[in-house]
């Protein structure tokens, strides 16, 4: 459960990266609570003449978006995204994030593909020396036995991800399952990220260990906002 001070640190990130929205920009909106405040300011910079549009990568993200009424477009309107903004589950020192707690992760890294820069919003908590969290997989649900045997062969610890008010297994927005798989150790994520797409059946992952070069890391705290690789890359 969340804490006031996580909230508020999440709030501080969120704002931060809508901040750094500029006019007339396409943003690509992330999924979960952390991006819900990236909206919510948003929501008051277009009340005070921002114009910018979003793709949502998300149902969730994209009622929330229509009810603070942040216009929405597609990426086949718009297939090169100015940026996105977007929260994670693990980040590490170079960068590379675990995404898909909230079974969003393929359309969440078809839109960070799609974006010039890539800003991820989290608080202290996603900090780690190492990439460790289970990781989000998103199966058809035709492949899930053989992809659950294939990840076993590689030492992973695979569960279908099971629903929360919802008999079996979570359907993701895209309708397939999303099996979470621990890994004793993951010592190379980029290799790994490469593996998992490999599986047949597999449509995607939560490793994001590709796109280190674009990616700005809003760490929101207490007395404001620490910014990786380093503030001066902010505009
Ligand atoms: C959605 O599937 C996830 O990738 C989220 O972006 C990630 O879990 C971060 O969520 P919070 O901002 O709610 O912590």
């Amino acid at each position: 459960m969340e804490n006031n001070a996580q909230a508020l640190a999440k709030k501080a990130a969120g704002y931060r990266a809508a901040d750094m929205v500029r006019p007339g920009m396409i943003v690509g909106l992330g999924t979960g609570s952390t991006v819900y405040y990236a909206m919510e300011r948003l929501r008051e910079r277009l009340a005070q003449g921002l114009a910018c549009e979003g793709v949502p990568t998300s149902f969730q993200t994209a009622l929330r978006a229509r009810e603070y009424g942040i216009p929405l477009t597609t990426l086949d309107e718009y297939p090169d995204l100015d940026v996105a903004i977007d929260g994670a589950d693990q980040v590490d020192p170079r960068l590379r994030l675990i995404k898909g707690r909230g079974a969003a992760q393929t359309r969440e890294k078809i839109v960070a593909e799609a974006a010039k820069s890539f800003i991820v919003i989290v608080d202290e908590s996603k900090m780690t020396e190492s990439l460790s969290a289970p990781v989000p997989i998103e199966v058809i649900p035709y492949a899930v036995t053989p992809v659950l045997n294939r990840l076993r062969g590689m030492g992973g610890l695979p569960e279908v991800r099971q629903g929360v008010q919802k008999d079996g297994p979570v359907i993701t927005d895209n309708g397939n399952f999303v099996i979470d798989c621990r890994f004793k150790k993951i010592s190379n994520p980029e290799k790994l990220e490469i593996q998992l797409t490999g599986i047949p059946g597999v449509v995607e992952s939560g490793i994001f260990a590709h796109y280190t070069k674009k990616t700005i890391v809003i760490i929101g705290g207490k007395d404001g906002c620490r910014i990786l690789p380093s503030p001066d890359i902010v505009p």
